[in-house]
């Protein structure tokens, strides 16, 4: 069956079928890591919807909201290469009320690490996906680990509000030389790109290493190495259930995120550590 595109919540109804549905909520710019995504989901359920929408509320005053890249032709072109039953891509002023009023607040969570440089990032993001659940009602919803806090947010979410959805993380996706794949990456420069890689570097050094102090004395290492075009925003070390930081002694599965602008692009990556014996 060819592709439906869903416009609004009378075209999901019409459009869903009688069995298990997955849904892959997307801001687009489909990359191999949206692809992988696709594939998870369409191993989970009988049916996958993939949601196109570039959010407003995710995004703060002075970010990229208005030249995030829009590739819709191409996106549909992929969603029908891996075999996606529905594309969900709401025009932007119907997927708000214009006198909305309520919305979700991410809790101290929200505040820290990457909420801490994006102040309102994460309230914005659980309420759009929290939308996104109520239009389509997906038994299973497909997350990347890149984004490692998004993914432990809408966990909380769904587990502090009782949200009927089963929360699936995906493995980050790189490129051969461990750039993790991102929409922002076509923001780069090839000189910006080699300053880039840095950021996997520093995690793949700090991955090794079996303490919190050393995993971090690693990664920090590599990042003062790096060229003056880096500018870290930070390197923690967290619980990857609340994102707060572990220190020794520690023992079991954490997440070495950083956040860093080359250029005038700001790119995150994240590593999950096993600490201990
Ligand atoms: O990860 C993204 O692309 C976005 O944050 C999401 C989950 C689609 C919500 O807008």
């Amino acid at each position: 069956m060819d592709l439906i595109l869903a416009r609004n919540r009378t075209d999901l109804i019409k459009a869903r079928g009688g069995g298990t549905l997955a849904l892959v909520p997307t801001m687009g710019a489909l990359h191999e890591g949206h692809r992988s995504l696709i594939r998870l989901a369409r191993d989970r359920a009988d049916q996958v919807v993939v949601s196109v929408f570039v959010n407003p509320l995710q995004f703060g005053p002075g970010e990229d909201y208005s030249r995030y890249p829009r590739t819709f032709d191409a996106d549909l072109a992929a969603c029908r290469e891996e075999g996606v039953d529905v594309v969900f891509a709401p025009a932007a002023g119907d997927m708000y009320l214009p006198d909305r009023q309520v919305s979700v607040c991410a809790g101290e969570m929200g505040r820290i690490v990457e909420g801490a440089s994006r102040p309102g990032h994460f309230d914005g993001m659980l309420t759009v996906v929290l939308k996104l659940f109520n239009l389509v009602r997906p038994d299973v919803a497909v997350f990347g680990q890149k984004d490692a806090q998004q993914l432990s947010m809408i966990r909380r979410m769904v587990a502090d509000l009782d949200v009927p959805v089963e929360v699936v993380g995906a493995p980050t996706v790189r490129e051969p030389d461990g750039l993790a794949l991102s929409s922002r990456n076509r923001y780069l420069s090839a000189g910006e790109r080699r300053v880039a890689l840095a950021l996997s570097r520093a995690l793949r050094a700090g991955a090794g290493e079996p303490t919190p102090a050393r995993v971090r004395a690693a990664a920090s290492k590599v990042l003062a190495e790096a060229p003056p075009e880096l500018e870290l925003d930070y390197l923690v070390l967290v619980d990857p259930a609340t994102f707060t930081e572990v220190s020794d002694p520690y023992e079991g599965e954490a997440v070495l995120a950083v956040a860093a602008k080359v250029g005038a692009t700001r790119l995150i990556d994240n590593m999950v550590v096993r600490l201990g014996r």
